[in-house]
């Protein structure tokens, strides 16, 4: 499902350059952190960008930060006001992100908050206009479901991973393993759910876009 390494060359031979805090993120998580692949990496990271700015939105919530990429990338394109609350769960990872939000330049724009998303999204206040949910597979559904109530009509929830490297057609792996499991019934969930519109975009490991009505 994902693009073989001549595409990726040449989309990024063909785009401007990865800025240089964000070669550092993927440089440093790569050598230092556990499970490097997680990261959004280049395409991804401003294909958020891209959305970001089109949306140019107050409020941003993400589930998920790791080592803060996708965080630096959809707050690029934040109102000069607007701000990005990103839950992280792993409070390891405290410290290393933390010191890359500092380097940046929307610093003042990013809160980034420690603890279980479950626990913190349903006590959050603003309604957001941007949603990024990039947690752990297994409670897509849930995440859902408190992000929904939290977003504006209009706007947007972004949900990576949804096509999960094309398993989600494989029929040898899809009825065994666990996280193939939950996403497609998070893709169904989101098939029948009439609040909103819904676009499933094969781009690296699928992510989708929802919009709500
Ligand atoms: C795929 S990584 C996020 C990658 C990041 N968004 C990026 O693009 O660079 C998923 C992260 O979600 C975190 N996570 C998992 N469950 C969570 C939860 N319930 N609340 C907050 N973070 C969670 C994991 O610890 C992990 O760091």
């Amino acid at each position: 499902m994902e693009f073989n390494t001549e595409i990726t060359n040449y989309i990024l031979n063909n785009i401007n350059p990865e800025d240089l805090l964000l070669q550092e993120i993927s440089r440093e998580t790569n050598a230092k952190i556990m499970r490097p692949r997680m990261i959004s990496g280049y395409i991804q990271g401003k294909l958020l960008e891209m959305i970001s700015f089109m949306i140019s939105p107050k409020y941003i919530l993400e589930i998920g930060t790791y080592t803060g990429y996708s965080a630096l990338c959809l707050a690029k394109g934040l109102q000069k006001n607007g701000k990005i609350i990103t839950i992280e769960i792993n409070d390891e990872l405290q410290n290393f992100t933390q010191s890359f939000f500092n380097k940046s330049e929307n610093k003042h724009k990013i809160e980034f908050l420690i603890g279980d998303a479950l626990e913190i999204v349903p006590k959050l206040e603003p309604l957001f206009d941007l949603i990024f949910i990039d947690g752990d597979k297994t409670n897509y559904i849930k995440y859902y479901e408190q992000c929904l109530l939290k977003l504006r009509v209009g706007g947007f929830i972004i949900a990576d991973n949804t096509l999960w490297s094309g398993k989600v057609i494989d029929e040898t792996i899809k009825s065994n393993d666990y996280q193939t499991k939950a996403i497609i019934e998070f893709n169904t969930h989101i098939k029948n759910d009439k609040r909103i519109d819904k676009i499933i975009l094969p781009i690296r490991d699928g992510i989708s876009i929802f919009r709500k009505l």
